[in-house]
């Protein structure tokens, strides 16, 4: 008999269902007003003000009064703000503000909100794409490569001289006293311009396949005035150099690829013997049942299906998806020729794993 058939439902068991459907619905909303809300730095300004009313929001921020009202309303009756119905005062606790603020760095919650709506921007190719097969391709996704800067500025940029290099024992030495760094899948250039400003001895370079990402960077190469790094248009898929750097480094790079396998084999080639590959991508298992307790299991899956595994089969690519996970991972770097691999979690970084491994010669 089918479950629908069935008329000895556990009553008590559907209630419970349908509670926490109510909730994913209440907070799928908040996600939008949380994205806004970092947009438009109203958490920025309201961290620094106290209880106020709407208008003085609005004055402050010289925004639309009307709007902030009616996105207050979805902050106080979504449990992020409090609000005086006497005084008709807003406010924004300390303790939320440290996890929603730009001055929250890697704690910022709220930048990765906005990747809600980048997803939604492809909901109606997504939904074509599961009768059709096939994918959709990076240039479809609204302010991907601009939301993407900002959320690798949280889990790169704010832990890399921290926790990020000092996974490599000596780096930062060799850093100081000068090499060749190449970083695959560059992005818009973060961390890299980051890393030329601190290492001058060091030369480094970024290759994208995107021209949007990389003229994102050689902007912002300029604006810092770092001449030690170069960014170009490049498929990471055919570098075809082989023995040319100290340290590669892929921050969320590798499951999104049409053809992983070959990225790695070519970054086992482009470095030198005894040089690190340093990969950061996603902290997940490659069973599902081993992601069921993991926090962000349903983020993953969903960002997974509708951005990491599309774009990857928009190029008939191998369509990895988010969730890959360690093992396959592993076992893919060994195929690639590495076979000193280390797993770590960072502390600055629930969402991803860091991989660090050497070429032997
Ligand atoms: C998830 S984003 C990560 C970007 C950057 N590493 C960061 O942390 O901000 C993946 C990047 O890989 C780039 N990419 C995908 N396939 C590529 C390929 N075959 N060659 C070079 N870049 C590629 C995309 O354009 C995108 O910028």
């Amino acid at each position: 008999m089918c479950n629908n058939c069935n008329l000895n439902i556990d009553a008590e068991r559907t209630d419970e269902f349908g509670q926490k459907l109510l909730q994913i619905v209440n907070h799928s909303a908040l996600s939008f007003m949380l994205s806004i809300g970092h947009r438009a730095r109203l958490f920025d300004i309201m961290s620094e003000m106290e209880h106020a009313t709407s208008e003085a929001i609005a004055e402050q921020s010289g925004m639309n009064e009307r709007y902030i009202r009616e996105w207050l309303g979805a902050m106080v009756t979504g449990g992020i703000m409090e609000y005086d119905p006497v005084l008709k005062t807003y406010f924004l606790p300390a303790e939320h503000a440290a996890l929603l603020t730009r001055a929250a760095g890697s704690n910022n919650f709220a930048t990765t909100m906005q990747w809600f709506s980048v997803l939604g921007s492809v909901e109606d190719q997504i939904v074509d794409c599961f009768s059709e097969g096939g994918g959709v391709p990076y240039s479809e996704f609204a302010r991907f490569h601009e939301v993407m800067a900002e959320e690798s500025y949280n889990s790169v940029v704010c832990g890399l001289f921290e926790h990020i290099l000092p996974l490599v024992p000596g780096l930062e030495e060799k850093l100081n006293a000068g090499i060749e760094v190449l970083d695959i899948g560059c992005g818009s250039g973060l961390a890299l311009i980051e890393m030329a400003a601190t290492f001058p001895q060091s030369r480094f370079t970024g290759f994208d396949i995107s021209e949007e990402s990389i003229g994102r960077a050689q902007a912002s190469a300029a604006k810092r005035g770092v001449t030690n790094v170069t960014f170009q248009v490049q498929d990471v898929s055919q570098m075809n150099l082989t023995n040319t750097f100290d340290l590669i480094t892929a921050f969320d790079v590798i499951h999104d690829q049409a053809k992983p396998d070959q990225v790695l084999s070519q970054v086992n080639t482009a470095l030198k013997p005894g040089g690190t590959f340093l990969m950061q991508d996603i902290a997940a298992s490659s069973n599902v049942e081993q992601n069921i307790a993991n926090p962000l299991g349903p983020m993953f899956y969903t960002i997974s299906t509708m951005h990491c595994m599309t774009v990857s089969l928009a190029q008939g690519g191998a369509g990895l998806g988010t969730c890959w996970g360690k093992e396959l991972a592993c076992s893919m770097l060994e195929e690639a020729g590495f076979n000193n691999i280390d797993v770590q979690e960072l502390p600055h970084d629930i969402m991803n794993y860091f991989y660090t491994m050497t070429k032997m010669s």
